[in-house]
Order: C-alpha cells, then structure tokens, then sequence
C-alpha cells in the first residue's frame, strides 16, 4: 500500500488545474448503458473509482476505449444485468446501473453496497422510488434483484434530495412509460451535470437545477459527446491549500457558480479569493479566521469540504464550529488530526475546533477519501515530516494528487511501502 511523505511548512505558490468532476464523471458513465450507440466522454478523470466504472460497464456488455482524457464506449454485447459485489464493494456509486439496467433490460441484480467509512449509506430511497415505478425487488445472496414489466412514470417524493438517488431513478424515468416527478430532488452541480448529458442523448427534462424534476419517457435515446464540468471538490481543497500554507494559487478550471458558498466561507476567514476567468487566484492575506460552517445539500456548504475546512480551522486565532448534517459518522480525521497537535472536540453532530498556533507533522492513517484530503492539507501545513498511509483512498477520487502538489512546491513523495 503507497503512502505521501510530507516535509511540511512550505507555502505552495503557482497554478493548478482542476481536473473533471469524479462525482459526474460517474453517472455520466453509466448513463451509456441507456443507449446502443457511441457515447464520447471528455475530461473524465483518471481515477481508481473511473477504473471500477469502466470495468463495470465492461461486465455488463459495453466496450471502453480511453483517448488522453476521453472516454468512447460503444456497444460490446447485449447488456446483461449484474453488477457484481467485487466491484460494488470497492465502489457504492455501482448502483447507479440500477436505473439504466431496468429501463432497458427490465432486470437489474446489483450487489448491496454494505457499510462505508462514513456512514450506513443505505439505498432505501433508490428501491422505494422504483418500486413506485413498478420494479419489484427481492434481497439475495446479498444482491438486490429488480424486476419490472416495464418501468412506468410515477410521482417520487424523495424523503431526503439523495444526490444517489436522483441520479439513478433520473436514469430510469427517461425511457419509462409516462411522465415521472422527482419531488425534492438533488440539485447538486453533478446531478444536473448528468441531465445535460441525458437531454443531449434526447431526453426530455424540465426542472433541472431546481428541487422538482419532470421527465417524459422517450422511446430509445441516442449517443452523444459530452464534457464533465470541473471537480468542484477538488477546486475547494486547492483552495484551502493555499489557506493552510500561507500560499498564493492560481486554480485553474473551475466552475465559481458551483462553490458559492464555500468561498464565501473562504472570504470570511481572510483568504482573498479572486476570480481570473475560468481561473481563480486564492492567496492567504493575514492570519485565519474561525468561521463556523454547516454542510447540507446544494447550494449549502458541501459535506465533502467538511475535512478539509477542519483543517484550515485547526490553523485559525479562535473557536470554530462545524456541524455536519449529511452523514452520520464523518470525524474519522478528527481523532488523526489531534496527532497534529489540533484542538478539537466532538459532541454529535459537532465538532469544536480551536486553533493553535502551529501543528506538527506525525505519522497517519487514511479511513476515507476526505478525511485522507484533510490530512494531506495537515502534512503541508504541519511543521517537520507528516507520512500518511493507505493513499489509496486518495486514489479514488483525486487525479495525481501529489504531483499536482508538487507543482505548486510542496516536499510530498508518494512511496510504496
Ligand atoms: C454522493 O453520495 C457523493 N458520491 C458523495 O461524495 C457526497 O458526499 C454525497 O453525494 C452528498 O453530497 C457520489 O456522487 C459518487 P446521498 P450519495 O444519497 O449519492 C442518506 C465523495 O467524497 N441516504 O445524497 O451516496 C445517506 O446515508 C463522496 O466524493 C439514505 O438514507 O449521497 C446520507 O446520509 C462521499 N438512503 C445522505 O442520505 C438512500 O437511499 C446523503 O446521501 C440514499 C441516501
């Protein structure tokens, strides 16, 4: 298993750019099971969990070809409808066939995702949607197997606007029978990101963006070429980087529209935040600010900046607090950033975050794609050595993480323990 070692303390100055947004990337790619005819993706990230989608549409019977940074897939053959645990396991956005298996071969066996880091992560609100658009669904040898006569457009008051499930029913609406309301839904950048796509291929949506989502089912629908937007997560840690390092960054390839909120919070803690075009200059001003963050869904402060907005906390003149509401368990880095030297407690849903003067840099241990975010940004800021193990959760969702770093001149080297 690789590990980051950090020489931490450097300010990191120079430009960066943001590559595709992983979180669209990937309904994206399964939206391809929803027609025969080729579909050209850009600026698809390389990733460790776009790895496990292609492999996945491979499994199912659609053929994959990488150019550079874009995707073709094609037809392979006839699709066939399991998504099996190997792969669900190492990736719960697997589910995603769910929608596009149904609507097109009336039977979808996805495995259960089983527990994650962060929270249960159930996918209650995927199967009660479809079962409102007649799919019947039985629980076996841990698999999920969906059956349908024929999806049938419904009306879908989603208890909660799951990004997940918006995603996957939005996939099987498109060719049902009917007309289909998604009440409450998502209306996070990469939901609406797979809606463009959709209605490239021909679907046809009305309330994109919005919280209530129309769609008429369409006989088949057609291939198309389509360019994921930026990672706006990405974008966001960057950001934070220069905060934690006292640095000044050019961030390059982001979409401001997506990250309202979170540079607003920027601002209020003393970053200047300039945009530059496509283009955005994040430069540290004076010593930090606490600023109490929420995370909810969009447009609200995003629960994947969480992490990383502790770290900056850590580095602030005062008491900060941050409340997460989305998921149930997401202060894994909380207990690694107290090695640092941090100051931080929990309580529920809250953590208490006063800063210190400095942190120092110590061995630690990745449990997830943020937290693993959070404790790099702890490394660069921390003074000395920081190692940080199990990178590989890295690897999941941000593309050549330490060289992108070590651009912008920080001592970080990946090593294979
Ligand atoms: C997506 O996960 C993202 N993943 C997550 O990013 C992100 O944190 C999350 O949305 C929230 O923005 C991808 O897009 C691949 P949800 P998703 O369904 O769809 C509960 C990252 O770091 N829930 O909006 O799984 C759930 O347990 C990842 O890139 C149910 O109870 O998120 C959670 O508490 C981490 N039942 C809340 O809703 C369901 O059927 C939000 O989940 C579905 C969800």
């Amino acid at each position: 298993m690789d590990q980051f070692e950090i020489q931490g303390g450097r300010p990191l100055k120079g430009r960066v750019t943001i590559s595709g947004s992983k979180n669209a990337a990937l309904p994206c790619l399964f939206a391809t099971l929803l027609t025969d005819q080729v579909c050209t993706l850009d600026q698809v990230p390389a990733l460790a969990d776009i790895e496990t989608a292609l492999k996945l549409l491979v499994t199912l019977g659609k053929k994959v070809d990488r150019v550079g940074s874009k995707v073709v897939i094609s037809k392979g053959r006839p699709l066939t409808g399991k998504a099996p645990y190997e792969l669900v396991r190492r990736m719960r956005a697997s589910v995603l066939v769910m929608g596009p298996l149904l609507a097109r071969r009336k039977r979808a066996q996805v495995s259960m995702p089983g527990g994650c880091a962060i929270g249960a992560r159930p996918v209650n609100y995927h199967i009660d949607g479809f079962h409102r658009m007649g799919v019947e669904t039985t629980i076996h040898e841990g698999y999920v197997d969906a059956r349908t006569k024929g999806l049938k457009g419904g009306l879908i008051p989603l208890p909660y606007p799951s990004v997940g499930a918006s995603e996957n029913l939005l996939m099987g609406a498109v060719l049902a029978k009917g007309t289909t309301i998604i009440q409450n839904a998502a209306r996070e950048p990469e939901v609406v990101d797979l809606g463009r796509m959709l209605q490239k291929m021909g679907a046809s949506i009305r309330g994109l963006e919005t919280s209530e989502i129309t769609i008429e089912g369409v006989k088949s629908l057609s291939g198309t070429s389509h360019t994921v937007i930026p990672d706006r997560i990405e974008a966001g840690t960057f950001m934070i980087a220069a905060g934690v390092t006292k640095g000044d960054i050019l961030i390059e390839n982001v979409n401001m529209a997506h990250l309202g909120n979170v540079v607003h919070s920027l601002k209020q803690a003393g970053l200047s935040v300039e945009p530059e075009g496509r283009s955005v200059r994040v430069t540290y001003v004076k010593k930090l600010k606490p600023v109490n963050i929420e995370t909810d869904v969009y447009p609200a402060f995003p629960t994947d900046m969480q992490a990383q907005w502790i770290t900056m906390m850590a580095l602030t003149g005062g008491r900060s607090r941050v409340r997460e509401t989305v998921f149930e368990n997401r202060y894994l880095h909380v207990q690694e950033l107290l090695r640092f030297g941090a100051d931080i407690s929990l309580a529920g849903r809250d953590a208490e975050v006063k800063g210190v003067a400095a942190l120092s840099g110590c061995d630690c241990m990745v449990s997830d794609l943020r937290a693993g975010a959070a404790l790099v940004l702890a490394g660069l800021a921390a003074k000395g050595k920081t190692t940080v193990l199990r990178v590989y959760h890295l690897d999941r969702g941000y593309e050549r993480m330490e060289k992108k770093l070590q651009a912008l001149g920080a001592r970080i080297k990946r090593v294979s323990a």
